[in-house]
């Protein structure tokens, strides 16, 4: 399977994604790496990987529309089964995620459907949650709403800081992300009438 991934930051997800995707443990190639941030750490790791990197800068387009279709038709030439967003921080036109319907991920730092949006960490810690963590889900139109296929749940501390609660996060999602991805490789998992199905069942 050819897997283009969308990333805006450090990439650690992505990293997950490189290495299992060496080693065979998901059965597909990362074809490219697109930012629209051109400091990305992520497009370095890209390129670690000889995987090509590409960033497009906002600023070189007129509006979100022109964007997202510019990065389309260059995401396209790969000829992606599969789009991954790994960190991409920038919301997507409706044009966009109807293209990819089906075959575009993302994962969010909450357990959805709470915590759409920034700042999960810190939202989970100020309501005094005993519990938050990760959610792969399909990409749909509204925003970390899509089908929800995998969550990962992590225990919250009193005593936690942002950095301690995140990193714990983090060690959940480059578990459950990959797996995810595998599963979608192998043919396992679909979004049928907008719902996550995995070897057939919902
Ligand atoms: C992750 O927490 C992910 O859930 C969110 O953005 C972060 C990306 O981290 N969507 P990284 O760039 O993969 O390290």
């Amino acid at each position: 399977a050819s897997i283009v991934v969308l990333v805006s930051g450090n990439g650690s997800n992505l990293q997950t994604i490189l290495d299992q995707c060496e080693q065979g443990s998901i059965n597909g190639k990362v074809t490219a790496v697109f930012s629209n941030k051109s400091t990305a750490y992520g497009l370095e790791r890209a390129q670690q990987a000889g995987v090509d990197a590409i960033s497009l800068a906002q600023g070189d387009f007129a509006d979100r529309a022109a964007f997202d279709a510019e990065l389309m038709t260059q995401i396209d030439q790969y000829q992606p089964d599969l789009i991954v967003l790994a960190g991409y921080m920038r919301i997507l036109s409706d044009n966009f995620v109807q293209h990819y319907a089906g075959k575009m991920l993302n994962i969010h730092p909450s357990l959805l459907p709470k915590y759409p949006g920034l700042d999960t960490h810190q939202r989970a810690m100020d309501n005094g949650d005993k519990e938050h963590g990760a959610s792969v889900h399909f990409v749909t139109p509204e925003l970390d709403a899509g089908p929800v296929i995998l969550q990962a749940k992590v225990p919250v501390f009193t005593e936690d800081d942002i950095e301690e609660l995140s990193s714990r996060v983090h060690t959940q999602e480059h578990m459950i992300y990959p797996m995810v991805i595998q599963w979608f490789c192998a043919g396992r998992l679909a979004m049928t009438n907008g719902k996550a199905v995995l070897d057939g069942e919902e």
